[in-house]
C-alpha cells in the first residue's frame, strides 16, 4: 500500500463520495468488510494512482456470500413473489441504474479509463436496457402441455430456475458485463454472486447497492470483490449450481473443465481474433470508419475486436492510408478529459502485454504502419497501431493482443478470404463490408462465428444472441437462449387413471 489516494478534480460530488469509499461487499443486504479485513487496490488506469481499497474477499466470504444466495432461492424470496412482482422489481432496477447514469458513468471511467462520454452512452445506458429488457421476460416463462402417445397421461413441462449462479466477470465493459449476467439469472428466478474483476470493482459494487435500494430481496443479488482466486473459489463452492464466466479463454478452459467435473451448468464467453473483410465492391470510406472503429474502439480491449482486416489487393493502400490518416488523428488521454476518444489500457500488466505483441510484430517481420508506442508519463497509454503483414501464421495475427493493435493483411479472392478469416481457433465475430447482397450472405453462411456483421461492427442487442464457436466460448447470452442457461426443464407425468 505505497500509493497514496488521489481523485480526479473533474469527478463529480456523488462519484467521489463512492469512489473514496469505504467499499463493503455486498452479501445478504448487508455491507462487510472481508472476513479477515483484507483489501486490494483499484487504481486509475490514467494515472496509476490508487483510487480505492476494496474488500479481497476469501474463501470465508465466498461461502458467506454462496449461502446468502442459496438462503435466498430455498426460501423463494425471489421465485415466491409473482412474476410480475419480479418484473417490477427489476424496472425498478433498471430505473435506478438510470437515475444514477452520471455517477455510474464517471465511476466507470474512473476505474476503467474509459471516455466518460461512451462510458455513459453506451455502458451504462445498455446495462439499463439489458435488465430491462429481461425485466420483460419472467411474465413469458412458460412451460407447455405435451401430446403424449400413452393415453391418460397428463404431461406438461415447467422451466425452473437453475438455483444459484456464480458470474465472474472480467474488466473490459465492467458495468455491462455485469448486466448481462444479472439480467437473464434474475428472470429466470436464480440468485447470484457476482463477481466482478480485480481492475474494475467499482460499478458492481453500486449496482450491488443500487439493487438492495431499488428493492430486490435481501440475497438475490451478492456482489464479491477479489481476484481469480476468489472467482476460482467461487467455481469451486460446491452451493453454485451454475456458473457464468466472460473472460480469457485460459481460465475459460479451466472453469470449464472444472464445470464439467463438477456437472454445473456453465456458459463461457471467451476470447477472439475476429476477421473483419472489406470486398472490392464496399463503399471504402464507411469501411475504412467501421474497422477503424472495429479495433481502437475502448482501446482494443473487446472480446469482439476486429483485430484481423483482410482488404483485397486492389485496394489495400487506400485503406491503409485512411486508418493511418484517423490513426494520427486519435485523441488519447484520461477518460474523464472531455475531449478523449482513446483511453488507456487497463493496467501496466496489459500495456506490457501489447507492447510484448507490438515487439513480436516487428520482430517476425510485420510492417509498423503507424502507432507502437506508449505515451510518455503517468498512465498506461498505448497508441492506436497498425501493422501490414502478408502472412497469417504471425503471432499477432493469430493471438489476441487485446489492445489498440491492428494486423492488415491483403487477399485475392473471396474464396480465399473466407478460408483464411476461418483459420483461427477463435469464432465470436466477422464482418464483411460490400454492396453485393449475394456475396454478404454468402460470406455470412461461410464465416464460423457467432455474429456476423455486414456493413456494420459491434451490432447489439439484449434480444440479439451473442456467444462464440470454438474456442470462444460455450452458450450464448442474451435473448430467449441467454435466459434458457438459467433455467432448468422438468418433466411433470400425470397418471389419470
Ligand atoms: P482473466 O480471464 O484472468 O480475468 C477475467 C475474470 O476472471 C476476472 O474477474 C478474474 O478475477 C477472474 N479469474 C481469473 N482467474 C480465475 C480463475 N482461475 N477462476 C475463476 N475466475 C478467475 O483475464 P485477465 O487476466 O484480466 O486478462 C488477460 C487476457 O484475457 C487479456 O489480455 C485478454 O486477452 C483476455 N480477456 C478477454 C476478455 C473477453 O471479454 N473475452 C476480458 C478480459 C480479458
Ligand atoms: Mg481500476
Amino acid at each position: 500500500m505505497t500509493t497514496a489516494q488521489a481523485l480526479p478534480d473533474a469527478l463529480s460530488e456523488p462519484a467521489r463520495a463512492f469512489a473514496a469509499g469505504p467499499h463493503r461487499l455486498v452479501i445478504g443486504g448487508e455491507r462487510l468488510e472481508a472476513a479477515d479485513g483484507r483489501t486490494f487496490e483499484t487504481l486509475d488506469p490514467a494515472t496509476g494512482r490508487l483510487i480505492a481499497a476494496v474488500p479481497y474477499a476469501g474463501a470465508e466470504d465466498v461461502d458467506r456470500a454462496v449461502r446468502a444466495a442459496r438462503e435466498a432461492f430455498e426460501d423463494r424470496r425471489w421465485t415466491g413473489i409473482s412474476a410480475a412482482a419480479r418484473t417490477s422489481a427489476m424496472l425498478a432496477f433498471a430505473d435506478a441504474i438510470d437515475a444514477k447514469a452520471d455517477e455510474l458513468a464517471e465511476l466507470e471511467s474512473l476505474d476503467n479509463g474509459k471516455p466518460l462520454k461512451l462510458a455513459k452512452r453506451v455502458d451504462v445506458k445498455l446495462a439499463a436496457e439489458h435488465i430491462r429488457y429481461f425485466a420483460s421476460w419472467p411474465t413469458h416463462i412458460t412451460g407447455e402441455v405435451l401430446p403424449v402417445a400413452q393415453r391418460g397421461m397428463h404431461c406438461y413441462t415447467r422451466k425452473e430456475p437453475v438455483g444459484v449462479a456464480g458470474q465472474i466477470i472480467p474488466w473490459n465493459f465492467p458495468i455491462l458485463m455485469a448486466a448481462w449476467k444479472i439480467g437473464p439469472a434474475l428472470a429466470a428466478g436464480c440468485t447470484i454472486v457476482l463477481k466482478p474483476a480485480e481492475q474494475t470493482p467499482l460499478t458492481a459494487l453500486r449496482l450491488g447497492e443500487l439493487a438492495l435500494e431499488a428493492g430486490l430481496p435481501e440475497g438475490v443479488l451478492n456482489v464479491i470483490t477479489g481476484d481469480g482466486d476468489t472467482g476460482a473459489a467461487l467455481v469451486d463452492h460446491p452451493g453454485v449450481d451454475k456458473i457464468a464466466f466472460t473472460g480469457s479463454t485460459v481460465v475459460g478452459r479451466e472453469i470449464g473443465g472444472k464445470a464439467g467435473r463438477a456437472l454445473k451448468r456453465v456458459t463461457l464467453e471467451l476470447g477472439g481474433k475476429s476477421p473483419n473483410i472489406i470486398l472490392p465492391d464496399a463503399d471504402l470510406e464507411q469501411a475504412v470508419r467501421g474497422a477503424y472503429q472495429a479495433i481502437y474502439y475502448n482501446a482494443g480491449q473487446a472480446c469482439n475486436a476486429g483485430s484481423r482486416l483482410f482488404v483485397h489487393s486492389d485496394q489495400y493502400d487506400d485503406v491503409m492510408s485512411g486508418l493511418i490518416e484517423a490513426a494520427g488523428k486519435a485523441r488519447i488521454g484520461p477518460g474523464l478529459d472531455p475531449g478523449t476518444q482513446i483511453g488507456p489500457l487497463i493496467s501496466a500488466e496489459q500495456e506490457q502485454r501489447v507492447r510484448g505483441y507490438i515487439e513480436k510484430g516487428k520482430d517476425e517481420g510485420a510492417e509498423l504502419l503507424t502507432g507502437g508506442d506508449s505515451l510518455e508519463g503517468d498512465g498506461w497509454f498505448v497508441e492506436p497501431t497498425l501493422f501490414s503483414a502478408t502472412s497469417d501464421d504471425l503471432t499477432i495475427a493469430r493471438e489476441e493482443i487485446f489492445g489498440p493493435v491492428l494486423v492488415a493483411l491483403p487477399y485475392d479472392s473471396i474464396e480465399e478470404v473466407a478460408r483464411r478469416a476461418n483459420d483461427t481457433e477463435y469464432g465470436l465475430a466477422a464482418g464483411v463490408w460490400t454492396r453485393d447482397i449475394a456475396k454478404a450472405h454468402q460470406l455470412a453462411a461461410l464465416l464460423r462465428a457467432g455474429d456476423i456483421w455486414i456493413n456494420t461492427w459491434s451490432a447489439g442487442d439484449p434480444s440479439a444472441p451473442f456467444g462464440g464457436f470454438k474456442a470462444s466460448g460455450v452458450g450464448r447470452e442474451h435473448g430467449r437462449e441467454g435466459l434458457e442457461a438459467y433455467l432448468e426443464n422438468k418433466t411433470v407425468w400425470v397418471n389419470l387413471g
